[in-house]
């Protein structure tokens, strides 16, 4: 008999592994260990199982299972109803709390496009007071109130904020230390087309407009790589316009390709950052950029100060091991989205820091997309880039490096450096494309300790 036979007749039959496990009074890992072989039914479950598959109304009837949805419901595992889901979210959230976080009330950062609050995290875990923030994305304004609630919403579009308003915010705050953001970056993204006309980019203007009424000491922004050989609607580069824009606001600009693996974060996620400084602080402190602090081991040999590169072994070593459709009981944001038989099939055998496109059988090779696709992370190295698609299993080093299936939330968040009790809520889609858009808090961090102490003269001896 076919391995996978019980969950392939599940399938067929159009039942989601939840309702299965509940009408056979069972946990769905205990389905899921039969269903990919881990465990043997006895032979009394086995029974059960036949009986079940005979006359699935039946059991669904006794045990008062609804029988009104008959697609089949990939997320049948994830609690639907939102009682439930809030409950095991308190729980969750009441023995994962917020440190206690000593901030200097003279450090204020204001952070712009601030999604759901990567960079904002790693400003206030090195004790800035995060004052305000811009960012027009309903559901990651909701997820970003819920982690900084103390935090002034300036706007919601960047470009509706007025002169005025930001006049008025300065008078209230005083001095701002620094100006952060990551304006979105789809105009110049590989992955997007990129499109030098459009009309997202000009939203970098918007951030020299902020720069030059609130007049921050710092301005720090992040961008994807491929910013730095873009080029204008005039033919220039875009880093020199962007480099004469802040100039023109007040500031001097530096920037530097980084990887945020070289900076200790569990991840490779290569981006350009930009740290510009107010043009009357230039002649007290040197505009330089911090040096890298991790590095793979071979380089290590040149320069031992560095640590050796984090890896997605350490980031999630703690979590438990999931297969397709299985979650975690104890947290909420551990469970693995269910992915079509055929596609596990193609990658189950597959080692890991391999593609299944390298099966020796062809009938085992995805028929299309790239080689860097359906591809296993390493264990022993940091994970491949957290996009806003970690769940698709058939991207771009998507697949976890043991279980046929991609990346959970959780394991998003710890590659990306969010500690467990950063909050989430909303639409998974949603969740998802913040994480993936997000700053890791850690990298935010390490340039927000930077900038106390190399650009702001340390604590104590601020200009
Ligand atoms: C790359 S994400 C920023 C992520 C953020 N830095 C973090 O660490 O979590 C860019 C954000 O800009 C927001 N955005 C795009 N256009 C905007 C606009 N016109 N006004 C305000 N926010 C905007 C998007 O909704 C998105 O959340």
């Amino acid at each position: 008999m076919n391995k996978n036979w019980i969950r392939k007749t599940r399938i067929d039959k159009n039942i989601s592994q939840f309702k299965m496990a509940k009408a056979l009074g069972i946990t769905s890992q205990k389905l899921s260990a039969w269903e990919l072989d881990k465990e043997t039914p006895s032979s009394d479950e086995l029974l059960q199982i036949y009986h079940f598959f005979d006359q699935p109304n039946l059991f669904f009837q006794k045990k008062g299972i609804s029988l009104k949805k008959k697609t089949f419901n990939r997320n049948a595992n994830i609690p639907k109803k939102k009682g439930v889901q809030n409950e095991v979210l308190e729980k969750f959230y009441n023995s994962h709390k917020y440190p206690q976080i000593t901030t200097d009330k003279n450090m204020k950062a204001v952070m712009l496009f601030s999604g759901i609050g990567g960079m904002s995290l790693g400003f206030h875990l090195a004790g800035y007071n995060v004052v305000g923030h811009v960012e027009y994305n309903k559901s990651a304004n909701k997820i970003y109130s819920l982690n900084f609630p103390e935090s002034y919403s300036l706007g919601l579009d960047i470009k509706k904020v007025t002169d005025e308003q930001l006049d008025l915010f300065k008078k209230e705050q005083g001095e701002i230390t620094v100006l952060a953001g990551g304006p979105p970056c789809q105009g110049f993204s590989l992955a997007g087309k990129r499109n030098v006309f459009d009309p997202r980019n000009e939203l970098f203007k918007e951030f020299a407009r902020f720069a030059k009424i609130l007049k921050p000491k710092v301005i720090v922004l992040e961008n994807v790589k491929m910013l730095l050989t873009m080029q204008t609607k005039d033919g220039g580069l875009v880093r020199d316009y962007l480099s004469e824009e802040f100039r023109k606001s007040g500031y001097e600009l530096i920037y530097k390709d980084i990887n945020a693996k070289e900076f200790g974060i569990p991840q490779s996620r290569e981006r350009v950052l930009f740290i510009g400084l107010r043009s009357d602080l230039i002649k007290k402190h040197n505009l330089l950029f911090p040096e890298s602090t991790h590095s793979n081991s071979s380089s290590n040999l040149f320069n031992q100060n560095l640590s050796p590169l984090n890896t997605f072994r350490n980031a999630t070593r703690d979590l438990e091991q999931l297969e397709s459709g299985e979650y975690s009981m104890s947290d909420p944001w551990h469970f693995a989205v269910h992915h079509p038989e055929h596609v596990i099939k193609m990658l189950r055998d597959v080692p890991e820091g391999k593609s299944a496109h390298e099966n020796k059988d062809e009938k085992l090779r995805p028929t299309s997309g790239y080689n860097t696709t359906y591809k296993r992370i390493k264990w022993d190295e940091p994970s491949s880039t957290i996009s806003t698609n970690f769940s698709m299993i058939s991207g771009s080093r998507n697949v976890h490096p043991k279980n046929t299936r991609s990346l959970t939330i959780r394991e998003a968040m710890r590659c990306q450096t969010f500690p467990d009790y950063f909050k989430l809520t909303g639409s998974l889609g949603e969740i998802r494309k913040g994480i993936g858009n997000a700053v890791p808090p850690k990298l935010a961090e390490f340039l927000a300790n930077y900038i106390k102490t190399n650009l702001l003269g340390g604590k104590n001896n601020q200009p």
